[in-house]
Order: structure tokens, then sequence, then C-alpha cells
């Protein structure tokens, strides 16, 4: 039996207010049509069929490099939903089910495609029950047969009432999505294709219809700002849940921000306040404090970081290390033991094992107009506080470079390095100038 499955993902996304098709907006870092290739991945649909608008090259793109197996239809104008599974149809052969998915509904869960996989109804459609039905289809049904999906546009004031909703969601024979699509017509307030009409239809033809409920936080939709905020809190627990029960502790689990893909080890405490950005990696037993802000680092175990600590892209932290506050790492790689405590600017280096990194020492990796430069520390190596480091420059094993100093030379191994301007102390000058003013 075929096992297609259609996303839909071709509309205007005009109430979203962006330059931004609304299934490429990011909730938690992942964009919404990248968590619904996720789940066709996970329930083994091996026909994924995407709707896109001609102008959307970025959402093809974006999709054929999560699964170059994807096909593409191409929805010339955007007339509506029955008319962008239209253009779907040539792609999808004429035995077994069609699964229908909406690009702005990501959370469904492998379990639902499961059991619509499995269904046995000409036509499943999933829905829920909602306090708040918003502008959500509304389902009409009758002993437990749905009849008819009233669009809220072309609702009575009886039928906004109903609270039983559209996920757009559905299993559908698709020899009879064949014979239906093109029966769909634009006679409704919105002017458009409603696929929803397809439940008229196929009751018409004594087809069987039916609903299976869901909860409500598995079918959100995105069209707004708001659903979209909603959206990450939803996959903000989400996640959270899954890092509590794989040992990560948040001290206040809602005012931190994870990414989708955060790996973490047992014993790792999150505070108040973390940003954890796309690819982040962590160990075991590992701190990391309020304000912190993490994005495609990885942190080995034992390891301390912030509070206000800033770890960008390329940055590596090996075992027993200690990052501490108003600290910026970039492209760098930090060897065990070796601790940047205060105020400081590592990047485009690397930094041996068991040193210290004073207050305020910086690297200068950056030549002012186009060259980027590298930095080596070695092992053992003690860095003094407020330390300009212009690279290239290697600081050898065991050397020492004094506090105030402007590196712009290498320094040998174990050789202590002064690179400050001489200090003059003029005596009793300063009541002189005083005594003048
Ligand atoms: C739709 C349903 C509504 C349901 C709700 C669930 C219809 C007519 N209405 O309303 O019953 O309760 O979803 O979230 O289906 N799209 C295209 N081409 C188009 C128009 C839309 O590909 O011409 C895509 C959009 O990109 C989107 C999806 O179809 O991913 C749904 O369209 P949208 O405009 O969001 O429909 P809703 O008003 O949310
Ligand atoms: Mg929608």
């Amino acid at each position: 039996m075929s096992n297609s499955m259609v996303v839909l993902a071709a509309g205007k996304s005009t109430r979203m207010k962006s330059s931004i098709s609304k299934v490429m907006q990011l909730i938690a870092e992942r964009p919404a049509l990248g968590i619904i290739i996720d789940t066709a991945k996970n329930t083994n649909i091996d026909n994924i069929i995407l709707v896109t608008s001609p102008s959307m090259e970025n959402v093809r793109e974006f999709a054929s490099a999560e699964n170059p197996n994807i096909i593409h239809a191409i929805q010339k104008e955007s007339l509506g939903t029955g008319d962008a599974v239209k253009s779907a149809l040539q792609y999808l052969d004429k035995t077994g089910n069609v699964i229908i998915m909406y690009g702005d509904t990501p959370f469904v869960e492998t379990k639902t495609i499961e059991k619509l996989k499995k269904s046995t109804s000409d036509l499943t459609v999933v829905g829920f029950n909602t306090d708040f039905p918003n502008k959500y289809g509304r389902l009409i049904t009758s002993e437990k047969c749905l009849n008819e999906i009233v669009e809220f546009n072309d609702a009575t004031d009886e039928e906004r009432l109903i609270t039983n909703c559209n996920s757009g969601i559905y299993s559908v024979k698709s020899e009879y999505l064949h014979e239906l699509i093109p029966l769909i017509n634009n006679d409704n307030a919105k002017k458009e294709f409603y696929l929803t009409d397809l439940v008229k239809l196929f009751v018409d033809r004594n087809y069987s219809c039916n609903v299976f409920n869901v909860n409500e936080k598995e079918v959100v939709g995105i069209n707004t700002r708001e659903d979209l905020s909603n959206a990450q809190n939803i996959m903000q627990r989400k996640i959270k849940s899954r890092l509590m029960k794989d040992g990560v502790s948040f001290i206040n689990p809602e005012s931190s921000y994870i990414a989708y893909d955060f790996k973490a080890g047992m014993d790792v405490t999150i505070y108040p306040n973390v940003f954890i950005g796309k690819a982040v990696k962590v160990g075991n037993e590992v701190n990391i404090r309020s304000f912190s802000h993490l994005e495609s680092v990885e942190v080995k175990n034992n390891v301390n970081i912030g509070p206000f600590a800033r770890l960008r892209p390329g940055t590596i932290l090996e075992d027993d290390v200690k990052i501490g506050n108003f600290v910026e790492i970039k492209n760098s790689h930090i060897e065990k033991t070796s601790k940047i405590s205060h105020l400081s600017y590592i990047g485009d280096t690397n930094v041996g094992r068991n040193t210290n990194i004073g207050a305020g020492a910086i690297t200068c990796n950056y030549d002012g107009i186009s060259k980027k430069a590298r930095t080596e520390i070695g092992n053992n190596v003690s860095i003094g506080s407020n330390t300009c480091l212009i690279a290239p420059v290697t600081i050898s094993d065991g050397a020492y470079v004094t506090a105030g100093s402007v590196i712009t030379k290498d320094v040998a191994e174990d050789d202590l390095a002064f690179g400050r301007a001489k200090q003059v102390n003029l005596a009793k000058k300063a009541k002189t100038l005083r005594e003048k003013k």
C-alpha cells in the first residue's frame, strides 16, 4: 500500500507579517517545516510531497537538504488549501491512503501519524477540543460521524460556539482524493478553494468520514506572531521535559531558552536565564550559570560556565575548565583544567592545559582591515590581567606574561614577558598641580 504525505506550505503567511514564510519561522531554532520533516522520517513515510509557491526557493532548498527524496509540487497561486492539494495530485498514485498536513502545524506526534496510517475510514480528520476555538474550522458531527467542516468566516454564530475544531491533518483514500479534489469550488467568504469542503463531497457520496481528537497542544496552528510565541512555549516545555528525564536540572525552567538539538549528559545544571542556541553539546557535571549564551559549542565534563559568559561557535571546552563572568570565547579550544575567570575575549585561540588567563586579558585576533589571526597559548601558562595578545602570536608552555602587557612577539618556553610602558613617578607633582589650580 502506498505511503504518502502531502505537506502544504504555499500559503502567503499574511497574518505573520514577515518576509519569511511561516513554515520557516524558527521554533527553538528549528523551522516549523523541519519539525514536520522529522516526524515524517520517524513514521517511515517514504513519499513526501511538499507544496510551495514558485517564489519559495529557500523553502525547497531547506527541505531538500533535510531529505533529498522530497518531491516538490508547485502551487502557482495561493488559491486555498484545496487548490494546494490539487497541485500535488500528479505525484500521488491512486492506491492506499494519503496523509495531508499543514506546514504551520508542526507538533503532530508520531503516534498520531501512526494511528492515521492505520485508519480504515475513507477520510479521517484529526480534531481537537479547545476553550479558545478562535478562527479554526469547526467540525459539525452527529453520532460520531463527521458531516461537514465549516470555516470560521463562513460559520453562523451558533456554529462558532462549537469547540471541536479541525487541526488540518487528514488521512484520505487516494482514489477518492483524485476523484473529488477537482470538484471543490471557491464559493465562500474568502473566495478560496477550501480543502475542508472535501468532507461534504465525501458525505454526499456515502464515503465514510470520521474524526479522532488529540490534545490541542499537539495541533496548534502557527498563523500569527502570538501563535508563534505560544508554539515556542510548548516546544520549550517539551525540550526541557526530555532533558530532565536525561539528568539535566533547571533551577527555573521557564526562564531558560534551549534549542531543539541540545545534547547534555548527566548532572548538568542550567541556572535561570540561560540561552542555549543550536548545536550545543555538553558532557556530565556541567553548570551553566545565569545569563550565559552558548551557540555551536562543545563542552566536556565537570565544567563551570558563567554567570554572564558568551560561548560562540567553534568553542571547545575540555574537562575541568572554568569560564567565569563576562568572558567571550569564539572559535577556540581550551584544554583541561584551564581557567578564564573574568572579563576576557578569547578568539581564534588554542589554550593549553592548566593555563590561567587573568582578568581582562584579550586576544587581538583581527587586524582591523580584513584578516583574522590565531593565538597559541601552551600548557601551564599564566597570562596576567589586562594583557593584549596581538595575533598571530605564540606563548609557549610554562611562560609568564605580566599584567598590562601588550604582547606582539612570541614568548618562548618558561620565559617571562613584560610588554608594558615603563612607569614614571614624579615626586609631589600631583600636589603641585592641585595647588596651581
Ligand atoms: C486551516 C483550515 C482550518 C483549520 C486550520 C488548522 C482550511 C480551509 N482551513 O485554516 O479548518 O482549523 O487550518 O490550523 O483548510 N496553504 C497552501 N496554499 C494555499 C493556502 C494555504 O499551501 O493556497 C498552506 C499554508 O502554507 C498552511 C496551510 O496550507 O501551511 C494552511 O493554510 P492556512 O492559511 O494557515 O489555513 P488556516 O486559516 O489556518
Ligand atoms: Mg494555519
